[in-house]
């Protein structure tokens, strides 16, 4: 068995963990940015950094601690080497190359989109390649084919716009605070979610690619209308990504053939609507169905170490002058 330490700082959380191959979950930390960020409605890149270069040192050694473990006993170190404010990126990577030099250990260069791919299967040890996977987060919106660590074939991805940026967009409009995606939800709850008629972009069409600039656009102007409580628009918005995100995987089903479950990860994957129809939509497919824990789907440093861990098993190591990267398709 070995110990991954798994570091993570390409958007606004700071975050370390301990891993086992095992699954055993060892510890986890993680230091959230929001107050910083709020006054802007958005994460300030600039900020980010800073906040990282300060957090993360401290993390590790409260992680270590948490654990009763030192970096005597860890296997090899994980960091998110990209894609993602490359600020951010940098501070962990560069952190994690540290470690690795100055204790002789393998490095992990992890793509942040494996550690969201991945997730499902720390949380879930019977969940088997190949799976169709819906990742949708803040920066992207993909179906995935995930034949086995390393090995993703895309299906579709966002023309436009990413489901939680829509979801962070709508919220900024609304006025219901930052981040979004949580604020839209609990609005959601108090609304009635068909009492604006707002568009379904590319619902119906052949390629499973999605799209949601026209619905947040469709937001703005139900929004300045005036006709409308602020919840409402939030429930019939928060319906509408559901509708958009259940048709393109349906359509995806039809290209993933044996798959061995339907699995949505990222942190817009924390929504229970979107949890519970895509659940409805695997049950309809006699397909099992899996998601992560809603904490392990917001970006944290336990999918980091998992994705480590499996990347280690293959013998995927990196070099310690591995480049971070802003963008990095998986
Ligand atoms: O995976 P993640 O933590 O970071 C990225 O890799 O982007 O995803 C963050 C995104 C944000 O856009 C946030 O608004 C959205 O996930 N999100 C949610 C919920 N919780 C987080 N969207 C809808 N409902 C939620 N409960
Ligand atoms: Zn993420």
């Amino acid at each position: 068995m070995s110990l991954i330490l798994g570091l993570e700082s390409s958007c606004d959380e700071t975050a370390a963990a301990l891993v086992a191959s095992d699954r055993t979950i060892l510890s986890h930390r993680l230091a959230g940015q929001e107050s910083a960020h709020a006054p802007y409605g958005g994460v300030v890149p600039e900020i980010a950094a800073r906040a990282h270069v300060e957090a993360l040192t401290p993390l590790i050694e409260a992680a270590l601690a948490d654990a009763g473990k030192s970096l005597d006993d860890v296997d090899a170190i994980a960091a998110t080497a990209g894609p993602g404010l490359i600020g951010g990126v940098m501070v962990g990577l560069v952190t994690a190359k540290a470690l690795a030099l100055a204790t002789n250990k393998p490095l992990v260069a992890v793509n942040h989109l494996e550690g969201h791919a991945l997730s499902p299967r720390l949380a879930d040890p019977d969940l088997a390649f190949p799976y169709l996977l819906l990742l949708v987060s803040g920066g992207h919106c993909q179906l995935l084919f995930v034949e086995g660590v390393g090995r993703y074939r895309r299906l579709a991805t966002t023309i436009d716009d990413a489901a939680g940026e829509a979801f962070d967009k709508t919220a900024k409009l609304l006025g219901l605070g930052f981040p979004g995606g949580p604020a839209v939800e609990r609005a959601a709850l108090m609304g009635d979610p068909a009492a604006v008629p707002l568009p379904r972009p590319l619902l119906g069409t052949a390629e499973p690619h999605f799209s949601f600039a026209g619905l947040k656009s469709a937001v703005l102007r139900a929004r300045d209308a005036g006709l409308h409580r602020p919840e409402d628009i939030a429930a019939s918005f928060q319906q509408a990504v559901v509708d958009c995100l259940v048709d393109r995987t349906r359509r995806a089903l039809g290209q993933a053939h044996g798959a061995t479950a339907l699995v949505v990860a990222g942190g817009v994957a924390a929504n229970k609507a979107v949890r519970a129809a895509l659940e409805s939509l695997a049950y309809a497919h006699d397909l099992p169905f899996a998601a992560p824990p809603l904490w392990l789907c917001t970006d944290n440093g336990a999918m980091i170490a998992w994705a480590g861990a499996e990347r280690f098993a293959a013998g995927l190591i990196d070099p310690l002058d591995v480049p971070a990267r802003a963008r990095w398709p998986l």
